[in-house]
């Protein structure tokens, strides 16, 4: 049975050709270790990561590509970004949406370091407004962190506002852009950006254990990770020089060779053909579902823009029942749960039952989009009958 894979925010797949190919590239010719040796095949390997950090530059508007350091995912650049960042006491403004990623490590804080945490929510139109954040900002306010895009709803947050009143106040501004970065345009200066965590293997259409953090030099975070970075190796101390203060140990060369043709596919495509893509996509799944007796949808109204993200369920089933048919009997790949963002089901009344996840990337189709639909249509109609 054909796959149809609408799983693109869990990770994407599947990855243009390119990727694989420079990834075969690697290993096959000069998988040495890139930074820790004069030989021809370790600057060959360093050259791959700094046109990696340039390219990522590139399409996040950053000026020095050595503000931009790598880890294995986004949650591995928020722990850094948060964790480096917050000291006691320090108050910290973030959204009801986030991902247990951001909440997770808050939440640790607040446990061991003191850390204040004000929640969002979204309004009963399930969107965000700036004056919300503003209204929570505090003398003690140091940060306002928060997720571009839902990953429960696919609801796009006002970034470039939000930045614009932290700006003003001199409060920092951290984006979790998991489901935006390769989607949504990016740029951390017009947006008042001061930390940009992402993953590499969502819509930048790199391999698994990629993704990266942008940092304004301004901003000296506390590194959580100390040891070899193959520079100043006499000291005791690391180096303050980035990007190696924040990337010790060796990297993931063959995943970042991967990661710059994922990038590369994006800039030649263009972030804002591949959004309206995935929202054309998007709305074509939930202006069929909508027609199905019991589908409830979750979010905005279904014709206010959202990343290619579409939650739902049928009423009186449960998600992961739904998800296991289309898996099983229908080839479709889909999520069905929590997706790490208990407060996100909250703030839509799943919390009790989650939700099951459609999500679409730039190889999905209108037929996959289709195919989901007369697939619910069925399975919503066996169970209507009592059949399932
Ligand atoms: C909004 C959001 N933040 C963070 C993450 C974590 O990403 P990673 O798996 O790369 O750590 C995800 C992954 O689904 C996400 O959707």
């Amino acid at each position: 049975m054909p796959i149809t894979y609408l799983d693109n925010a869990a990770s994407s797949w599947p990855k243009p050709p390119e990727v694989k190919l420079a990834m075969a590239e690697v290993i096959e010719d000069y998988a040495a270790n890139p930074g820790r040796g004069g030989h021809t095949l370790a600057m060959r390997a360093g050259k791959v990561l700094f046109q990696t950090r340039a390219q990522l530059s590139r399409l996040f508007g950053i000026t020095n590509p050595n503000d931009l350091f790598f880890y294995m995912n986004a949650t591995q650049a928020l722990n850094q970004a948060i964790k480096g960042f917050l000291q006691p006491g320090d108050h910290v403004v973030t959204s009801f949406i986030e991902h247990n990623s951001v909440r997770r490590p808050l939440e640790y804080l607040r446990r061991t370091k003191g850390v204040q945490i004000s929640y969002v929510q979204p309004r009963e139109d399930q969107l965000f407004y700036t004056a919300d954040f503003v209204k929570e900002i505090r003398p003690s306010t140091k940060l306002i962190v928060v997720s571009h895009a839902s990953n429960v709803t696919g609801v796009i947050l006002p970034i470039e506002e939000i930045g614009s009143e932290a700006g003003k106040r001199n409060i920092s501004f951290l984006v979790d852009a998991s489901q935006t970065a390769g989607v949504v345009p990016i740029d951390v200066e017009k947006m008042g950006i001061d930390m940009l965590a992402f993953p590499g293997h969502k819509g930048l259409y790199g391999p698994q254990g990629t993704g990266g953090l942008y940092v304004r030099n301004t901003i000296d975070l506390e590194p959580l990770i100390h040891g070899g970075t193959g520079s100043q190796s006499e000291s005791v101390d690391q180096p303050v020089a980035r990007p190696d203060r924040y990337e010790s140990g060796t990297v993931n060369t063959v995943g970042l060779a991967g990661l710059l043709a994922g990038v590369t596919f994006v800039l030649e495509k263009g972030t804002e053909q591949i959004f309206q893509h995935e929202w054309k996509l998007a709305k074509r799944t939930m202006d069929g579902l909508k027609e199905i007796s019991g589908v409830e949808i979750y979010g905005p109204d279904i014709d206010v823009e959202r990343v290619g993200v579409v939650s739902f369920n049928i009423k009186g089933v449960d998600a992961t029942e739904v998800s296991f048919i289309l898996d099983q009997e229908y080839g479709i790949a889909t999520r069905s749960g929590y997706h790490c963002s208990p407060l996100g089901h909250q703030a839509v009344g799943t919390e009790k039952r989650g939700a099951i996840r459609a999500s679409f990337g730039m190889f999905n189709t209108e037929e996959d989009a289709q195919k989901l639909i007369q697939a619910i249509e069925e399975i919503s109609a066996a169970y209507a009958a009592g059949e399932a």
